[in-house]
């Protein structure tokens, strides 16, 4: 800067040399500016400065370095933080944010699959047939592609609003990114507005919906080797 402006004083003294009335104005312009300039950057150098937030605060949430995962919530009791993997040790924000972003979406594909498997098996339909229980793990096969057709292009036009609502678009930044200003998670889609406005109800909330889905992801997991094992519906091995 200050480098600059000598450069830009010494031009100014040289090009209006030919005009002699106005060269003393003018160098006085060139130099007053060019002491406000450094003193103005001595301050800044000199003023303590208070690290800036990784982030922008979200949903009560200002990324903190100091804590484990940059302090999002989801460190649940009786474990507390639980990261024996360490994947979140020395991770950059971004991909941490990206993990978040992962571990709530698979919690709620998780519980709606849970919740699926139960009903899916046991709920007699027109189409499907009054014969229950059934077995879920049959049930894509069985479907004809003319059925399932209208899911995967609902699953295909939400993930595309996802995409563009969460993520930093290919060739604008960095690949596998989230926005800086998108919170993982939160779409915008609550018709039933249950989201929280004050942060600590937020916290919790989000905590609440990662301990179910963390186990629903289990369930799920274990439903699916169930029934491939034994053949038999979920709730069939229940005494009732
Ligand atoms: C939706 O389907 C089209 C056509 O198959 C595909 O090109 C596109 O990548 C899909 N979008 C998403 C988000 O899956």
């Amino acid at each position: 800067m200050k480098l600059s402006l000598a450069i830009a004083a010494a031009a100014a003294i040289s090009s209006v040399s030919a005009f002699a009335p106005s060269m003393s104005t003018s160098v006085k312009i060139a130099t007053n500016s060019a002491l406000f300039m450094s003193e103005e950057v001595e301050t800044a150098v000199e003023t303590p400065t208070t690290p800036a937030p990784l982030g922008p605060t979200l949903n009560g949430w200002t990324p903190d370095a100091s804590k484990p995962c940059y302090g999002l919530p989801g460190a649940i009791s009786p474990l507390g933080y639980f990261d024996p993997l360490g994947f979140c040790t020395d991770r950059s924000l971004a991909g941490v944010k990206r993990f978040r972003e992962a571990e709530v979406l698979h919690s709620r594909v998780a519980m709606m699959a849970v919740l699926g498997y139960l009903i899916g098996e046991n709920t007699p339909t027109i189409t499907y047939g009054f014969d229950v229980p059934t077995i879920a793990n049959n049930q894509i096969p069985e479907v004809s592609l003319g059925v399932m057709f209208p899911f995967f292009l609902v699953i295909n036009i939400s993930e595309a609003f996802r995409a563009s609502k969460g993520w930093v678009e290919p060739g604008l930044g960095p690949l596998f990114t989230l926005r800086e200003n998108y919170y993982p998670g939160d779409l915008g889609f609550d018709p039933l507005g249950l989201k929280p406005s004050d942060p600590k109800e937020f916290a919790d909330m989000q905590a609440k919906e990662l301990s179910n889905g963390r186990l629903a992801m289990f369930a799920a997991i274990g439903m699916m080797v169930q029934e491939l094992v034994n053949g038999q519906p979920v709730l069939a091995d229940l005494p009732f």
